[in-house]
């Protein structure tokens, strides 16, 4: 079904997402704006095709997936929920928080899908046209970041093509993600833990909860699949970069927060104004300017840690880590 060579970029119309639905009953892959970032769907109950996604995007096969559903009463269907689940879910979806739960006997969803485990990663996306699309299928829809592995995640319609043009059937173009970062990940597998900082901040996260998350334990190994999507790497451009710069240093590139200081090279803001909302929105694309840019080095000035920021920081710390 991965039609090559040709992607079809589509527009966020009715028959478009028609077009992508039947791409999915047929096992195809087809890319779909969400709220936090551009996902590459594929039908979760199908692993052949969800084998031909990770083919597509060389992603390690033991790293799970999350499973994409309309509403609360389809997530019931694939996991099971407790009273933190519950008020989480109800506090934040549709929205940018996954739940990582036990999964749901005879679920339906694909093994390979969730890399062996007896727990599944659920989210009820927030944008109209993944709510769409969701609807339209009436099943679960596997889909991870629409990036090629170890690449930062696209937050419009052209990175997802930079990255897989004529390895997927096709795009919906509804132009950049309002969030800008991944989902919050959070597992109710008893305390409930922070497996990914996102676009949903642990502060309000904890308010629902009346008491702080859980951290989970920085995995000895890279490949663990314990707490996946934490490689090391995986959020990398191809330029080095340096955390925490003041000033940028000759034949670097700038990545600003706030006022920048003088500087002839290569700048980008993530915020001028110190909006951490603003920053993650610009995060990912600002990154690939940078890498576009010929940069081979980026000086990155330093993000508060608090709301936003977290995820911020987390994703630049990746950036950061030494390649593999
Ligand atoms: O915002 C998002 O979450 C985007 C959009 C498209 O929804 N999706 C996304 O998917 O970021 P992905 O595959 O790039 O990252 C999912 C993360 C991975 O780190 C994966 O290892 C982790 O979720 N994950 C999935 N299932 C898990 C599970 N059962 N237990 C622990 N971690 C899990
Ligand atoms: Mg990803």
């Amino acid at each position: 079904m991965n039609a090559e060579p040709g992607t079809r970029v589509l527009t966020a119309e009715t028959a478009s997402i028609e077009a992508a639905a039947a791409c999915l009953r047929a096992g195809g892959l087809a890319a779909f704006p969400t709220e936090t970032v551009y996902g590459l769907g594929a039908d979760a109950g199908n692993g052949e095709a969800v084998a031909r996604l990770y083919a597509a995007k060389g992603r390690p096969a033991f790293n799970p997936l999350i499973a994409h559903v309309a509403d609360l009463a389809a997530a019931r269907r694939i996991a099971i929920f407790d009273a933190d689940a519950e008020k989480l879910a109800a506090a934040f979806w549709p929205g940018p928080l996954t739940l990582v739960l036990p999964k749901r006997p005879g679920s339906g969803v694909a093994d390979l899908a969730l890399a062996g485990l007896d727990t599944v990663a659920v989210r009820v996306p927030d944008h109209p046209v993944a709510q769409a699309l969701l609807k339209a299928f009436d099943g679960p829809v596997v889909a991870p970041s629409a990036n090629r592995s170890g690449h930062v995640s696209p937050t419009d319609a052209a990175h997802v093509l930079a990255d897989l043009r004529g390895r997927i059937d096709l795009v919906i173009d509804a132009g950049p993600c309002t969030v800008g970062v991944e989902s919050t990940i959070v597992s109710c597998l008893g305390e409930p833990t922070l497996l990914r900082p996102g676009g949903l901040a642990r502060e309000q996260i904890e308010r629902v909860l009346g008491h702080p998350l859980a951290t989970a334990a920085v995995p000895a190994d890279d490949d663990a699949p314990l707490a996946p999507g934490m490689l090391a790497s995986h959020y990398a451009p191809k330029a080095g970069v340096r955390l925490d710069a003041t000033s940028p240093r000759d034949g670097e590139a700038l990545l600003a927060f706030g006022p920048a200081p003088e500087f002839s090279g290569t700048t980008f803001n993530l915020s001028p104004r110190g909006d951490l909302i603003e920053a993650a929105a610009n995060l990912f694309s600002h990154l690939r300017a940078l890498d576009a840019s010929g940069a081979k080095n980026i000086a990155v000035m330093s993000v508060p840690h608090h709301g936003l920021g977290e995820a911020i920081n987390d994703r630049l710390a990746r950036a950061a880590a030494p390649k593999q």
